[in-house]
């Protein structure tokens, strides 16, 4: 497995692969990786000739106060777990290299679909996943990119992104992977706490027993969201920063469920911020 470090080595090797006609698959992470990351390589791999995974905790997504400090980081160990799912190359650059000093250059999707839910609670972040993916898309020249359902508002702005601006790639989105006991995979979770994993179980709770409700029949949008809260403020250390329904494609709001929809959730356990979601079909 080749590591680069710089943005010109590993774009010239990717030039290298597609002028042999290889198809490139990339997963871009932040790392501290888990079963998810490492379901979204096994995808790429199934799919592509040629696997690059990038490492790289991007700043221009994370707000003032955010835990762009905090964020947990292991390179040694994302790296040996790539080696085992037999990734072809890491991309891992520093902040300096992926953003010059007088960087000035952003691309920002418009509307609804990232001022909504975490573009109404984290302004800028998904101008800075768009950007930072703009980025890694030019420099690795994928034919496809892999992408966890788990973040199912980045998916929906990157796609859309990717059709506006014509860039020549497809997304894949690959499910939600979830512990044994049903809470998403996540780089965060490490940060809970015995008591707040614990309660954390709630966000799959949630959105499984409102599923239940529209599978019984419940068609009201407003009484779902009521639901939703209920069972999560049953945890007393759950904080709510949303409990959303929308359309699922294009995050325009709903009053009655008769399409396919999008239940959000994000959760505050202490310092930690949990996202889920569910999407439902009636
Ligand atoms: O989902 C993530 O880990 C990040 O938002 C991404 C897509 C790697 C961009 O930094």
């Amino acid at each position: 497995m080749r590591i680069f470090k710089e943005i010109q080595s590993i774009q010239n090797w990717c030039k290298e692969h597609k002028l042999q006609g290889r198809k490139i698959g990339l997963v871009p992470t932040m790392g501290y990786l888990h079963e998810g990351h490492l379901e979204l390589v096994r995808e790429a791999k199934r799919h592509c000739d040629i696997v690059v995974v990038s490492i790289f905790v991007n700043p221009t997504q994370f707000g003032a106060g955010e835990d762009f400090e905090v964020y947990p980081r292991d390179f040694e160990r994302d790296t040996s777990l790539l080696e085992r799912e037999n990734a072809d190359a890491v991309f891992a650059p520093t902040a300096e290299e992926m953003y010059l000093s007088d960087f000035s250059s952003w691309v920002e999707v418009t509307g609804e679909i990232t001022t909504k839910l975490c573009g109404a609670s984290r302004p800028g972040h998904f101008r800075g996943v768009t950007t930072v993916c703009a980025k890694l898309f030019n420099i690795c020249l994928p034919d496809l990119a892999f992408f966890g359902q788990k973040d199912a508002q980045q998916v929906m702005v990157l796609e859309k992104m990717l059709t506006d601006l014509n860039f020549p790639l497809q997304i894949i989105r690959v499910p939600i992977v979830r512990e044994a006991d049903g809470l998403a995979m996540s780089s965060r979770n490490v940060c809970l706490d015995a008591e707040a994993r614990e309660q954390a179980l709630v966000l799959n709770r949630a959105l499984g027993q409102a599923e239940r409700a529209i599978k019984d029949g419940e068609r009201d949008a407003a009484r779902i969201k009521v639901l939703l809260r209920e069972i999560i403020e049953s945890s007393p250390r759950a904080e709510i920063d949303y409990a959303e329904i929308y359309d699922a494609y294009d995050l325009a709001d709903i009053q009655q469920i008769d399409r396919k929809i999008l239940m959000a959730l994000a959760v505050k356990f202490g310092k930690t911020r949990l996202i889920d979601n569910r999407l439902v079909e009636v």
